[in-house]
């Protein structure tokens, strides 16, 4: 991974002199999730429009979980988080709402804040002046992200009527570290059983977990971070990665499988190791990916079928395994790993993009499918902007410093970033959010 010399430097006390009196970004260090820190330090306002019945859900459940909730910000002190419920909204008026909960806090919000605001999916609006103003919050939320600083984040939870107690998971999830490079968000929770764990520091402990191309980067993260929270994990990479994929499964107690995702046999190879070596399957995470960069006008068809068939047509076809008789147990977690590049659309990468665009897309078919939601399984994908692996750092310098700036958090995320968000859509608890796509890119400008 390439060292990040310009935010070792800012941290500094010269460096923090020149970047403010130049006026260059200054990221922070990002508040990181710990199974045995807090949700979050310090104090949560939870308000919101007319009779609020989110806020007063979640400000119930927050005190439960022993943390300080206020209903009104403090005239002096500041404040961990904020989270506005506008879920009763019915015209763009009550939107001041929203300004006059969100608007005081924001000068003194502490470092690593979090803003989050609460609605309803504006599709289910019952006029068009209802509409207009649930669709406002998109634009709000994304807004107060790119105000935020810091290392402050903001995201909009859209919350399906009658499913308000499905929502716990999503508010725990974006208060913590777990979402430290997650801004600018939209997250719809809709119907589902969620079943909480007996202890949140281990909220996948009993589960079999599989993850391709765990050998190294965003995939290795992903064993060691579904491992943390108490799965059981099959390390899946190709035989010429044999040894580094051997060490990631050993370290976290886990066991590796060698095979090429894109042989015909893949998916029914995992579902057989899984079934025979661990009992079952109850998630499954298709990361493995490839890059092969070329502008369109020279890419030829080996380079445009190798792209869409590791990243997009495996997938397909190891769902059939995966997803069928004797695969993945019912309630179980299928996630995916788009990137912000299937969304933006990227010079050089026409073959990847639409390797990702369809994961986007594959997402959205599976995580709505009703034979899956009737068996309980949640589907959903990832899209991560700039992270700092071992394929970000082969970008040439110049352009990697821009990449990594270019977003509201003023660097690049890291590996672990991408599997915290993995590991959440991995919870039973979570058994609402499906078919959604959250990009953790820390709000790039890119596709934004
Ligand atoms: N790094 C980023 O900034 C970034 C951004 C957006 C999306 N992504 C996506 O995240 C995923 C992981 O990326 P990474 O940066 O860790 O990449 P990486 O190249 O470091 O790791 C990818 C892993 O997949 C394995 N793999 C490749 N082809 C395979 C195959 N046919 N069968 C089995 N395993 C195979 C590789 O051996 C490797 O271990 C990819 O899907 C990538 O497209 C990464």
């Amino acid at each position: 991974m390439a060292s990040d010399f310009y935010g070792d430097f800012v941290r500094t006390g010269l460096g923090k002199k020149v970047v403010s009196s130049v006026g260059l970004p200054s990221p922070v260090r990002l508040r990181r999730y710990s199974p045995t820190a807090p949700l979050i330090e310090g104090t949560v306002l939870v308000a919101g429009h007319g009779d609020a019945p989110l806020a007063a859900h979640i400000a119930s459940m927050l005190k439960s979980l022993h943390l300080e909730v206020v209903d009104e910000a403090p005239v002096s002190g500041s404040l961990s988080a904020v989270i506005a419920d506008l879920s009763t909204i019915e015209h763009p008026e009550d939107l001041e709402s929203l300004r006059a909960i969100v608007a005081p806090t924001l000068k003194s919000l502490r470092s690593n804040a979090r803003v989050v605001i609460i609605g309803r999916p504006p599709e289910a609006a019952t006029s068009p002046a209802q509409r207009a103003a649930l669709r406002a919050l998109e634009g709000i939320t994304r807004s107060i992200g790119k105000e935020l600083r810091r290392g402050g984040t903001a995201n909009l939870v859209l919350v399906a009527e009658g499913d308000d107690t499905n929502v716990d998971a999503t508010v725990r999830y974006l208060l913590s570290g777990r979402s430290a490079y997650v801004s600018g968000q939209v997250i719809v929770v809709g119907e589902g059983s969620p079943v909480e764990p007996g202890d949140w520091a281990r909220p996948l402990a009993g589960k079999v977990a599989v993850v391709t191309g765990a050998a190294r980067g965003i995939g290795a993260a992903i064993a060691e971070v579904l491992a943390r929270d108490g799965a059981t994990v099959v390390a899946v990479d190709i035989p010429a990665a044999g040894d580094a994929l051997a060490k990631v499964a050993n370290a976290i107690g886990g066991t590796a499988l060698q095979l090429d995702v894109t042989a015909p046999d893949a998916g029914q190879r995992i579902v057989d190791h899984a079934n025979t070596r661990h009992g079952g399957l109850d998630i499954a995470v298709h990361n493995a990916g490839i890059t092969r960069d070329k502008l369109l006008a020279n890419t030829d068809e080996t380079r445009w079928r190798s792209v869409l068939d590791v990243n997009l047509m495996s997938i397909l076809r190891m769902n059939e395994a995966i997803l069928g008789p004797g695969g993945l147990r019912d309630g179980g977690h299928l996630v995916l790993v788009a990137s912000i590049a299937g969304i933006a659309g990227n010079r050089g990468q026409s073959n990847y993009a639409a390797s990702k665009a369809g994961v986007v897309g594959l997402t959205q078919a599976l995580g709505s499918d009703p034979e899956l939601r009737r068996r309980g399984i949640t589907v959903n994908a990832v899209a991560p902007g700039f992270i700092e692996t071992e394929m970000t750092a082969k970008i040439p310098l110049g352009t990697r410093e821009v990449g990594r700036r270019l977003n509201s958090l003023q660097q690049g995320g890291l590996p672990v970033d991408v599997a915290e968000t993995i590991a959440w859509f991995s919870q039973d608890a979570n058994a609402g959010v499906s078919g959604n796509v959250v990009r953790v890119c820390g709000q790039s400008l890119l596709g934004a």
